[in-house]
């Protein structure tokens, strides 16, 4: 059984991953300071409350549990607050990592996988998007984790650390029957706000409807928080069986428009989403959706959730759960 550490494992991402590394059999032990993750995410003694900056600690943790392989979610993920402060997430995402790499480097683990992102891309020139489209971030956010990605292709060539890069496109749903879901504070993503606007009736602002998109909304690529953490065992599997670096994108492929989304919340819950039209918001890119061939092909990853209403219905679930408790 191999021994897993997840780094900001008692986030949205990182929590559902824990619990599916621990279904297909791995023993992951789980360091997150608590900044932005849920104590309640995580099995108590799987938990150990720890900072990235702090390399010894880390270090230690790796010789003490017998660590095996890293996966590094721990990172702030706010685009519009990495633009308010820049240093903060070059210091947190860029710093943290380097620390985190160093005390791999020191106890002797060199297999990762790396949370990237499609903010990666900027705004891209080709969609679907390929991997091999250039990093042309347009937030301090996207560009802390190109800085990550550049930072991983040197270790793998002078260090021989390991390290997958998975670019999600739009994390959504939840695991209810696990107790796991998008509790971000402030929420910002568009899924948990159309289903609060739902639940309170205070409208939802949409962002813009004037762009050159079918129905005038933005495009996005959402893709389930439990196929995205799928993404991340395969890859994990993939380096433990000596298999080499890489950088995948994970999508469906398929893109959704705000109000397309908007309907599906309308199906799901079965109620109206009160809504107004506001201007656009600063930095989004017209249209994202992954071409995620390459980890089809090369990882044989195949999404579960490939319909909206699906993912929709997943986090309504669980805001209605955790309403109820
Ligand atoms: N939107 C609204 N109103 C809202 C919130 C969102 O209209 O109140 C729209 C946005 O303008 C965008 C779409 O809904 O068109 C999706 O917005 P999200 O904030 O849910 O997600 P983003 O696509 O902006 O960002 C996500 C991740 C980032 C990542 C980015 C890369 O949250 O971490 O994808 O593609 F950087």
């Amino acid at each position: 059984m191999s021994r897993i550490l997840v780094t900001g494992g008692a986030g949205y991402i990182g929590s559902h991953t824990v619990h599916l590394l621990i279904q297909s059999g791995y023993d992951p032990v789980v360091a997150d300071n608590l900044s932005r993750g849920h104590r309640h995410n995580v099995d108590a003694k799987r938990l150990r409350v720890l900072d990235l900056a702090d390399t010894d600690g880390l270090e230690q943790l790796m010789r003490s549990e017998g660590v095996q392989a890293v996966i590094h979610f721990a990172a702030f993920m706010a685009v519009g607050e990495s633009v308010r402060e820049p240093e903060l997430y070059f210091s947190n995402n860029v710093g943290g990592s380097l620390s985190l790499f160093t005390a791999m480097q020191r106890a002797g683990v060199n297999r990762l996988v790396f949370s990237s992102t499609a903010a990666y891309y900027g705004n891209p020139e080709r969609v679907p998007i390929p991997e091999d489209a250039p990093a042309a971030p347009v937030s301090p956010y996207g560009e802390s984790k190109v800085i990550v990605e550049k930072i991983l292709r040197w270790l793998d060539q002078y260090r021989g650390l390991r390290g997958i890069s998975l670019r999600y496109f739009n994390a959504s749903g939840a695991d209810p029957e696990a107790g796991l879901g998008e509790e971000h504070d402030p929420e910002t993503h568009l899924i948990p706000l159309l289903l609060r606007a739902v639940a309170t009736g205070q409208p939802i602002t949409i962002f813009g409807n004037d762009y050159a998109t079918p129905d005038g909304t933005c495009i996005r690529d959402y893709i389930h928080v439990s196929d995205l953490a799928g993404a991340h065992i395969v890859a994990l599997e993939s380096l433990l069986a000596g298999g080499p670096s890489g950088a995948f994108n994970v999508g469906t492929g398929k893109g959704q428009s705000v109000l397309a989304v908007l309907r599906a919340v309308e199906e799901v819950t079965g109620r109206k989403v009160p809504h107004t039209i506001g201007p656009r918001r600063a930095g989004d890119p017209p249209s994202l959706v992954a071409d995620s061939t390459k980890l089809r092909r090369t990882l044989g990853w195949e999404p579960r959730y490939t319909e909206i209403r699906d993912i929709v219905a997943t986090a309504w679930e669980f805001q209605r759960k955790n309403r109820a408790s």
